[in-house]
């Protein structure tokens, strides 16, 4: 199957964790982790996040550094219920804004499509949004690398999907405990044989966080 190559960004505690329960999630890591974050949008030609995400931290995902473009933004919505007022939304005539959602939704994202939004339907089921389908139109567009911020649900379905080909894993020495929300959500995986290994390629300490580095190990 024709996809961009995908890169999956974690920012996390040394516990996994991307957020809190009730969703907090701000500069778990320091300023030097999130400029090289910044750094590594220039890179890719888009960004992909989950609804919540896009919800929740109403994020505009540029780079909003000298010297380094802005990527396409990717939405994956089922319900295309991105807020017009949010910060994608209102920058979309700027920087690209794609969003994915389940068929017939696009019938009621008119606001958003009025500010530049192209809203895509794709086919859905138990799962969320068919992320294959979704790679295959991407590639299409000519977006040959895609950088997947989060959050976790959506990490997950990437990683079932089969479609993490590199790992950047920012990690700040900070713990937020079990009840806090996973970098990675469920998988249900049932024997270890299914789990597909990666291979360190590097260790970096960025300030006082981590980077760690994976690429997928052959098959
Ligand atoms: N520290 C970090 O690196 C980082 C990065 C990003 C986010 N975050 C945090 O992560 C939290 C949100 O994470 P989250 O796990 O709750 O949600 P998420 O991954 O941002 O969004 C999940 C939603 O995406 C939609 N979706 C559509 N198709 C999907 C598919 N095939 N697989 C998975 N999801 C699909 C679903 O909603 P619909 O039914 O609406 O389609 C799903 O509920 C926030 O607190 C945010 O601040 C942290």
């Amino acid at each position: 199957m024709a996809r961009p190559r995908i890169t999956l960004k974690l920012a996390t505690s040394l516990d996994g964790k991307i957020a809190l329960a009730n969703g907090e999630s701000e500069w778990i890591t320091g300023e030097a982790a999130r400029e090289a974050g910044r750094k590594l949008r220039g890179r890719h030609d888009a960004i992909a996040v989950g609804s919540n995400t896009a919800r929740l931290d109403n994020p505009q995902l540029t780079t909003r550094m000298a010297g380094y473009s802005d990527p396409a933004r990717i939405v994956f919505d089922s319900g295309a219920l991105l807020s017009p007022k949010s910060n994608l939304a209102q920058t979309a005539n700027d920087v690209p804004v794609l969003l994915f959602c389940a068929k017939g939704a696009e019938n009621y994202a008119s606001e958003i499509k009025a500010l530049g939004v192209s809203v895509l339907p794709i086919a859905s089921g138990s799962s969320g949004l068919d992320i294959a389908q979704a790679m295959e139109i991407l590639h299409r567009q000519n977006i040959k690398t895609l950088l997947v911020e989060g959050g976790g649900k959506l990490a997950a379905g990437f990683v079932k999907a089969g479609f993490v080909d590199d790992i950047y894993w920012f990690r700040a020495p900070v713990i937020l405990g079990g009840d806090g929300r996973s970098g990675i959500a469920d998988l249900s995986l049932e024997t270890l044989i299914d789990v597909k290994p990666y291979i360190r390629q590097s260790v970096t300490e960025i300030g006082v966080d981590i980077l760690e580095i994976y690429t997928k190990a052959p098959t």
